[in-house]
């Protein structure tokens, strides 16, 4: 199973990369592709720009490596209680080559935040918007107070009972997909 992994986030230092980096080492027999958002950055979308610059190649590069995936992981930034700009911006751009911007893959979808909710905002308008877009989401899971649960130095969970939650959510994937 090709896994392409990537955080919602273009923050170099980045707390759902590294959840969703650790997240993707929990599937089993998978191949992980990870891929940063910093190699996507487009002009911030209007009509009107899409007019100037028609269909751009980072837009297209984005939709291929989804295309070449078996199944895709996610994990959002919550930005008051919605997407970061930097996700919400390449979704816009990609979503006009195709309004299936997920194209029909297997899909979980996580969060973290250090808050109590883990990003439950906006891992709630991920997981309810996905089928419009082609994502079919096999688990989704919010990870809350990550600076408590996680430990940055390791790159793991610490907390063993979501440990076993995340990686219960991420083998929904390693049993849709044959290896
Ligand atoms: C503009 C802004 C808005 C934020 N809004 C929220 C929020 O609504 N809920 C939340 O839990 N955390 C919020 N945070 C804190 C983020 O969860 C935190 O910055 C986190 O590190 C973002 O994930 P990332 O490191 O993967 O980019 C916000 C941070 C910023 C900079």
């Amino acid at each position: 199973m090709k896994l392409l992994a990537f955080a919602a986030s273009n923050s170099r230092k980045s707390i759902n990369k590294q959840l969703v980096r650790y997240a993707a080492s929990l599937a089993d027999g998978a191949e992980v592709e990870m891929l940063d958002l910093n190699d996507y950055e487009l002009p911030l979308f209007s009509v009107d720009r899409e007019a100037e610059l028609g269909q751009p190649e980072l837009a297209k590069a984005f939709a291929s490596r989804i295309a070449a995936s078996d199944a895709l992981l996610i994990s959002f930034a919550e930005h008051n209680g919605s997407y970061s700009a930097a996700y919400k911006n390449l979704f816009d751009w990609v979503s006009r080559l195709d309004k299936k911007v997920f194209q029909d893959k297997p899909m979980v979808m996580l969060a973290t935040s250090p808050g109590a909710r883990g990003g439950a905002s906006v891992l709630a308008a991920a997981t309810d918007s996905a089928p419009r877009f082609g994502g079919h989401v096999k688990a989704s899971l919010a990870i809350p107070g990550f600076y408590q649960n996680f430990d940055v130095e390791r790159g793991m969970l610490k907390n063993e009972d979501l440990r076993t939650k995340l990686k219960t959510a991420v083998n929904s994937l390693s049993e849709l997909v044959p290896a």
